[in-house]
């Protein structure tokens, strides 16, 4: 695996990858790597002939008093994972690399961003947009994949792409889970013990109301009720738990859709999400 942090290097390296009418795939993140991650690069394999990951630790996606100083770093340990894992090409380029002095441009997706995570972090999916924009024009992959974990991100994304005409087919990979139920993530390493085992209730809560919601129940029942539970389980505050239309965001009252969670346990915010089909 070769790795290149500037767009030049890039640009070198994709010419030998595509050589041949190649099939490349991208997946984006932001390193601390785990199992979740892995699983979007064994999926990038079966769709592709070459796999390069991003590893950027964006900062314009992250607001003022978010983890962007202590989101965990650890280059060597990913470079590792993702060479076992069987990628070609390792981008990782530095701030200044991905925005030169004088960057002055954002992308902003209306709608899909407007609520949930859209509203307790402002800002936050213009940075995710426009980093992912930049990543998906250095590259020029034929497939990139994204996981459903972060379905509002994924959305956005989806939006995106069709509204600008990218030429790249985008992949939302089903998240992974502990055995507990627990989505995998970076910042589950913030949690204390005692709140790593209260996190269970978040897929446990969601669980619930889906089932409720598919045997009929209506959306605001189902979901008061999860949020009783959280707050007894230990969350300290729900941000917000609805039922949305899984391509709009818009709020739904009943099932088809998907449930979208965001809670704080300690100073760490969780986020969940699960599908609701109708029984
Ligand atoms: P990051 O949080 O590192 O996640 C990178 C990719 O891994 C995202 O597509 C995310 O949805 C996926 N992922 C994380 N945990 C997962 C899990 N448990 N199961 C399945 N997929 C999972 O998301 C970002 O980085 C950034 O916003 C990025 C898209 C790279 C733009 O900066």
């Amino acid at each position: 695996m070769q790795t290149v942090r500037d767009v030049a290097a890039l640009r070198a390296a994709m010419a030998g990858l595509r050589a041949g009418g190649r099939r490349v795939a991208l997946v984006p993140t932001m390193g601390a790597l785990h199992a979740g991650h892995m699983a979007l690069v064994a999926e990038a394999r079966r769709r592709a002939d070459a796999v390069v990951v991003s590893i950027f630790v964006n900062p314009t996606q992250f607001g003022a008093n978010e983890d962007l100083d202590r989101y965990p770093r650890r280059e060597a340990t990913d470079a590792a994972m993702l060479e076992a894992g069987g990628t070609a090409l390792l981008w990782a380029p530095d701030a200044a690399a991905m925005y030169p002095a004088g960057f002055a441009t954002s992308i902003t997706v209306s709608g899909v961003t407007e609520r949930w995570d859209g509203t307790s972090r402002p800002g936050h999916f213009a940075g995710v947009a426009t980093v992912v924009c930049k990543l998906l024009n250095q590259v020029a992959p034929d497939v990139a994949l994204f996981g459903e974990k972060d379905f509002q991100q994924l959305a956005t994304i989806r939006r995106m792409v069709a509204d600008l005409d990218l030429p790249v087919e985008i992949v939302g990979v089903p998240t992974q889970r502990e055995d507990d139920g627990v989505a995998l993530s970076s910042r589950n390493a913030y949690l204390t013990p005692d709140e790593r085992a209260a996190a269970r209730a978040l897929p446990r809560a969601l669980g619930e109301a889906a089932a409720a919601i598919a045997r009929g129940q209506a959306a605001a029942e189902a979901l008061a009720l999860a949020e009783r539970r959280l707050l007894e389980a230990g969350f300290a505050t729900v941000d917000y738990i609805a039922l949305v239309d899984a391509v709009t965001l818009e709020p739904r009252e009943s099932a088809p859709g998907r449930l979208l969670v965001a809670a704080r346990i300690g100073t760490t915010r969780l986020i969940d999400n699960l599908a609701v089909e109708p029984d």
